[in-house]
């Protein structure tokens, strides 16, 4: 039976603070709010990750980097319900491969992914050495990029792209139900550029079947989100007529991405053939 007053969730870590109105002047003026965790990879390594939060642009981004030096980002426009998944690859100059490879996959935000970026920038921790491990797991999801976004048109599809993916130039990719989503929403068509279809695409071979440098693939890269507020919870108190916001629930996530390269040599991580 669950008594009055008594929280339904332990203890949070993460609390959810009203901003004192003493600092509201110094973290109200559009700067974003920043908080950095330690948490444990799925391969149970330990990394530092970054969370900002911008209420006024209604945005948050999330920042961390893997054991083998790749930097990922993740940024979330709510205001355009645009994701960008960024990856800088390091590359292995032994190979001859260049200093790091850009990638930048955009696709349609959708609702209660995240926490809403006012929350996010409401979140404060309590032990900052603490190394956190998400409460759930949510199911892995494969994306098919089949269509590229023009960098010098990008910011008709989100003011963040400019930024996020400049070193990604011409990699940056999205898929034919995002795009019908957005021009729905009223995105300029200059935005997007034909990809060899998909029904090519799929007679294309794995670049890890692919022997010749020089010849196009379909590629594979995978990346996690290995700790994210997902979900505000709510506790009820007896001084309280409502629940109220007390903490967050975490979530660790995968992603795996399919797209277009033209040439192997851009693609050069997918060593071994794998099915489906
Ligand atoms: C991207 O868009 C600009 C402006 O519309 C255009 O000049 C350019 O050719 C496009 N780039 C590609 C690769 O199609």
């Amino acid at each position: 039976m669950r008594l009055p007053g008594v929280p339904l969730a332990r203890p949070a870590l993460l609390l959810l603070l009203p901003l004192l109105p003493l600092l509201a002047p110094l973290l109200g003026t559009g700067a974003p709010a920043e908080l950095r965790v330690r948490v444990r990879l799925p391969d149970g390594q330990v990394t530092e990750e970054s969370l900002q939060a911008d209420s006024d642009a209604d945005s948050i981004s999330l920042e961390l980097r893997k054991p083998d030096g790749t930097l990922v980002s993740f940024t979330a426009d709510f205001k355009k319900d645009v994701k960008i998944f960024r990856a800088l690859i390091l590359g292995e100059l032994e190979k001859g491969q260049s200093q790091f490879q850009a990638l930048c996959f955009v696709t349609q935000l959708q609702h209660n992914e995240i926490i809403p970026s006012e929350a996010m920038a409401k979140l404060r921790q309590k032990n900052p050495r603490a190394v956190r491990q998400a409460e759930e797991v949510r199911g892995p999801e494969h994306l098919h990029m089949d269509v590229a976004v023009n960098f010098s048109q990008g910011a008709l599809l989100s003011p963040h792209l400019h930024n996020v993916c400049a070193e990604a130039v011409d990699a940056i990719y999205t898929r034919q139900e995002d795009v019908r989503f957005w021009l729905e929403q009223g995105v300029d068509t200059s935005v997007f550029e034909a990809l060899p279809k998909a029904s090519e695409q799929a007679e294309l071979p794995r670049c890890g079947q692919v022997g010749d440098r020089g010849k196009p693939c379909v590629c594979r890269y995978g990346l996690s989100l290995a700790w994210y507020p997902c979900m505000l919870k709510y506790c009820h108190s007896r001084d309280r007529p409502m629940p109220y916001k007390c903490g967050i629930r975490s979530c660790q996530k995968s992603y795996s991405f399919d797209f277009y390269v033209p040439q192997r040599q851009l693609c050069l991580w997918d060593e071994d053939p794998y099915p489906g």
